[in-house]
C-alpha cells in the first residue's frame, strides 16, 4: 500500500472530519439553520443540486413556487403535491428542516379563485379547505409555515386592492387562516411573512399590529418572517435590524430572514459591498436570540427571481463569491474538527453539558450540544438527532 493511501486510510480510521459551512457556523452561533430557497428547476441541474444538498451549508429549504396556492390546488379540490414532495423528500434525506411557503397570498392564486366571484362565506371555506388539505398533507414535516404572505400595503394598512382575500373577506381572513393552520398542524411554527419590514417604519409597525390582531382573535402566531430583499449599498448598519427584530420579539414571536438576497447590478457589480451587506444581516441575526435563522432566496445567480442583479452568494457559474466567505465569518469562527467515532457514539446520547433530569424536550427543540444543559430526551414520537457537536434537535 502506498504511503499516501496508508495515511488516508489511517485518517479515515481515526475519523477526522472537518465539518464547516454556512449552516454549520449558524448552528455553532446558536441558530437553528442557515437555509436556501430551492426549486425543482435547481434539483434538475445536477451541479447546482450538489451544492443545495450539502447540509454543511444548508440546514433548511423553502420551495420557490412548488407550495404556492396555484401549484398545489390548480383546480378546486384537486391537489397536486408531486413537485413539492420532491423537495421535502430531498430535505428529509439530508436532515434539513422545511420552512413551508405559503398558504394565503394575493399572488399566484389560480384564476378559479380570483375570477370565481365567490361571496365571503364561500371564499372563507375555500381558504380553510386549502389550508386543511395542504397543512394536513405536510403535517409533521414543516418546521414553519408562512401562513399569510404580504398582507400589507407600504403604509402598513391591510391590502385590499389586488387581493381576492383582502377585498372579499377583509382583514378577518388573516386570523382565520392562522387558526385553520394551527388546527391542521399544531406543532408547526406559524409565521406572517412580508417584505420592506426589515427595518423600523410604517410597514414594520403594520406587521406588529397584524400580529397583535391575530392574537386578539385568539389564534396562534409564532413567527415573523422578514423577507430581506435588499439592495447592495443600501443595507445600512446591523443595529437597525437588531432593534426592529427586538420590537417583534417583544410581542412574543420568533423572527427569521426568510428570503434574503442583496441585489447589485450585473453591469457594474460591487461584490465586496455585497459581501459586507450580507455580513451585516448575519451579524444582526446573531445578536438577537429570537432570530432563529436565515434563508437566502436561492443560492446561485444562475437561478434568481431578479434578473441582472447577481444577488446571491454563488455566481452563475456556481462558484463562491465574496459574500459566501463574509457570511461564514460573520457567524463566527470555524468549529474545531470532530471525529466520526464521537459522532456515531453521540447519535443517541448527544453531547451535552449535563441536564437530562428526566425532562422531555418538545418537537423541534434542542436536545443536546456542547454547552447545552437542558432536556436531552424528546417527547414521543420524536428522537434526539445529532446535527453537529453544538446542536442536536428533537425530530
Ligand atoms: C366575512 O366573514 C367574516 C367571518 O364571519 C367576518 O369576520 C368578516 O368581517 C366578513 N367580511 C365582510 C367583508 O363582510
Amino acid at each position: 500500500m502506498a504511503l499516501k493511501s496508508l495515511l488516508l486510510t489511517s485518517l479515515a480510521t481515526a475519523g477526522l472530519v472537518v465539518a464547516d459551512g454556512l449552516n454549520v457556523r449558524a448552528k455553532a452561533a446558536g441558530k437553528k439553520y442557515f437555509g436556501t430557497e430551492i426549486s425543482t428547476t435547481v434539483m434538475n441541474d445536477a451541479n447546482a443540486n450538489n451544492i443545495a444538498k450539502n447540509s454543511q451549508d444548508f440546514g433548511q429549504y423553502t420551495c420557490e413556487n412548488e407550495m404556492k396556492f396555484d401549484a398545489l390546488e390548480p383546480s378546486r379540490g384537486t391537489f397536486n403535491y408531486a413537485n413539492a414532495d420532491r423537495i421535502v423528500a430531498q430535505a428529509q434525506a439530508n436532515g434539513m428542516l422545511m420552512r413551508c411557503h405559503n398558504l394565503v397570498w394575493h399572488n399566484q392564486v389560480p384564476s378559479w379563485v380570483t375570477n370565481g366571484h365567490f361571496d365571503n362565506a364561500t371564499l372563507i371555506s375555500i381558504m380553510k379547505n386549502h389550508i386543511a388539505n395542504v397543512v394536513g398533507h405536510y403535517k409533521g414535516k414543516c418546521y414553519a409555515w408562512d401562513v399569510v404572505n404580504e398582507a400589507l400595503n407600504e403604509d402598513g394598512t391591510y391590502r385590499t386592492s389586488g387581493s381576492v382575500w383582502g377585498s372579499t373577506i377583509g382583514p378577518a381572513y388573516i386570523p382565520i387562516a392562522f387558526a385553520a393552520a394551527a388546527e391542521a398542524d399544531p406543532d408547526a411554527k406559524l409565521y406572517y411573512n412580508d417584505y420592506n419590514c426589515d427595518r423600523a417604519g410604517a410597514k414594520a409597525t403594520g406587521a406588529q399590529n397584524l400580529i397583535k390582531m391575530v392574537k386578539q382573535y385568539g389564534a396562534p402566531i409564532h413567527g415573523f418572517g422578514m423577507q430581506g430583499h435588499l439592495t447592495t449599498g443600501q443595507v445600512g448598519s446591523a443595529s437597525q435590524y437588531v432593534s426592529n427584530m427586538q420590537a417583534f420579539a417583544a410581542l412574543g414571536v420568533e423572527v427569521a430572514f426568510t428570503e434574503l438576497d442583496i441585489a447589485t447590478p450585473s453591469s457594474n457589480p460591487n461584490f465586496q459591498q455585497q459581501a459586507t451587506d450580507y455580513a451585516t444581516i448575519v451579524s444582526a441575526c446573531k445578536q438577537v436570540d429570537a432570530c432563529v435563522g436565515i434563508t437566502t432566496w436561492g443560492f446561485t445567480d444562475k437561478y434568481t427571481w431578479i434578473s441582472n442583479s447577481d444577488p446571491l452568494p454563488w455566481d452563475s457559474n456556481l462558484q463562491k463569491k465574496p459574500a459566501y466567505t463574509a457570511i461564514l465569518n460573520a457567524w463566527g469562527s470555524s468549529p474545531p474538527p470532530s471525529t466520526t467515532t464521537t459522532t456515531a457514539a453521540t447519535t443517541t446520547t448527544p453531547p451535552s453539558g449535563g441536564g437530562g433530569n428526566g425532562c422531555t424536550a418538545p418537537h423541534w427543540a434542542q436536545c443536546g450540544g456542547i454547552g447545552y444543559s437542558g432536556c436531552t430526551t424528546c417527547e414521543a414520537p420524536y428522537t434526539c438527532k445529532y446535527s453537529n457537536d453544538w446542536y442536536s434537535q428533537c425530530l
